[in-house]
């Protein structure tokens, strides 16, 4: 993906003044076991090499096999890291890395999607060995539905709910970097199309407002009764995705949530329909579906075809996170704000995880508000 790492990761340093001063501020880390369980892109490699630096011990894995750049896999080894992750990881890899990494004996976790603590809590209650976790940061709305329900044995802070993560991130980034892929994956623009967005969450919200910019007909599926409220309030027209899906030219999911498009809405989709993901999880397509039951080619990268009732489905990126599998996902100066968030988390849990009561908590204010400042 990368034509010069070296040159590209130089470049992301450069543009991320609030990450580099959210380090520069850290406390000394040595002793620290962090276990990071993230996307391993680029943009990930100034903060992890940035811990490297202040002393803590840093083992890797993946929230997504999809997203993993083994270039920066490699150089963050190189560096010092231990990792268990590579690009597309069979599931039993992938499984085993959440074994690798709790056996390695973390005292902290930063997540994305909550593997560590699921396994952790599975760990538990088989009445496996587990180390002492002091306390962990979770970074994703799907993570924390995850967590729903859960008594974690250690405190667990949320800052996918801070308004400087999804406000920018969810709200702003995903759309214009999920549409910016679709054009250089295809070749294609919005203009004329009908785009149907699932979900109205924060992400969605953003991934329509961006196809309404780039020229397309927008209409928004929503199952919560509220949020569905809320899109008619922003003007969009609300459908039900049954209804919906023969006629759309476009149909991104954006929910956290399983099985969203499923094969009643597939059979019923119009000839030439291209059907993406930003959500966390791969499965909210039931691509299983469409591999047992249509033909299959891969016309582009990242575009696979697939031949179904005589009509062609053009599935994105096999159904994963598709602005940050097929594409370069949130721009530098954006992520910085997220980076730089993360690592007053990660000093947060280092310094205070240990007063901190078990369960899960909004990470406060007085954490991570000095990191906006430049
Ligand atoms: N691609 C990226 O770069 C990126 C970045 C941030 C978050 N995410 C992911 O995007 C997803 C959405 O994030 P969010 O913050 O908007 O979450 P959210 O939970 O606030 O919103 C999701 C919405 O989807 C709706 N929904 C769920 N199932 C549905 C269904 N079957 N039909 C219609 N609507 C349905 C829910 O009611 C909810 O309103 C999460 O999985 C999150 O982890 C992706």
């Amino acid at each position: 993906m990368y034509q010069d790492f070296q040159a590209e990761l130089a470049w992301a340093r450069l543009h991320m003044p609030r990450t580099r001063q959210a380090i520069a501020q850290m406390p000394d880390l040595t002793g620290i076991k962090l276990a990071c369980n993230m996307h391993l892109d680029l943009k990930m490699a100034p903060l992890v090499e940035g811990l490297l630096s202040r002393g803590c011990d840093i083992f890797l894995t993946t929230c997504n096999p999809t997203t993993v750049q083994d270039d920066v896999v490699s150089y963050l080894a190189e560096k010092g890291a231990q990792s268990h992750a590579w690009r597309d990881m069979t599931n039993t890899d992938w499984s085993a890395s959440f074994d690798e990494a709790l056996a390695w004996g973390p005292t902290h976790l930063c997540e994305m999607g909550a593997d560590l603590t699921t396994r952790f809590h599975e760990n538990v209650s088989k009445g496996r060995s587990i180390p002492r976790i002091v306390a962990s940061l979770e970074a994703t709305g799907s993570g924390i539905n995850r967590l729903n329900g859960m008594s974690p044995e250690y405190p667990i802070f949320n800052w996918d709910d801070l308004p400087v993560k999804e406000g920018l991130h969810n709200r702003h980034m995903v759309g214009l970097s999920a549409w910016q892929t679709f054009f250089q994956t295809t070749h294609l623009t919005l203009h004329e199309k009908v785009v149907v967005v699932i979900g109205y969450g924060l992400v969605g919200q953003g991934v329509a407002a961006s196809a309404k910019a780039f020229g397309a007909q927008v209409q928004v599926a929503e199952r919560d009764p509220a949020r569905a409220l809320q899109a008619k309030y922003d003007g969009w027209p609300v459908v039900d995705l049954g209804d919906a899906a023969p006629y759309a030219d476009v149909i991104a999911t954006a929910t956290g949530a399983y099985s969203v498009v499923s094969d009643k809405h597939l059979n019923t989709m119009k000839d030439g329909v291209f059907v993406l993901n930003v959500g966390h999880v791969a499965q909210e397509i039931d691509v299983s579906y469409l591999k047992q039951h249509a033909q299959h080619s891969e016309p582009m990268p990242y575009v696979n075809a697939y031949k179904l009732n005589g009509k062609t489905i053009y599935l994105l990126a096999d159904g994963s996170m598709f602005n940050l599998t097929a594409g370069y996902g949130d721009s530098l100066n954006a992520f910085d704000v997220t980076l730089a968030v993360m690592a007053k988390g990660i000093g947060y849990i280092v310094s205070e995880g240990d007063h901190s009561k078990k369960g899960v908590h909004l990470l406060p204010e007085s954490a991570w508000k000095a990191a906006l400042a430049l």
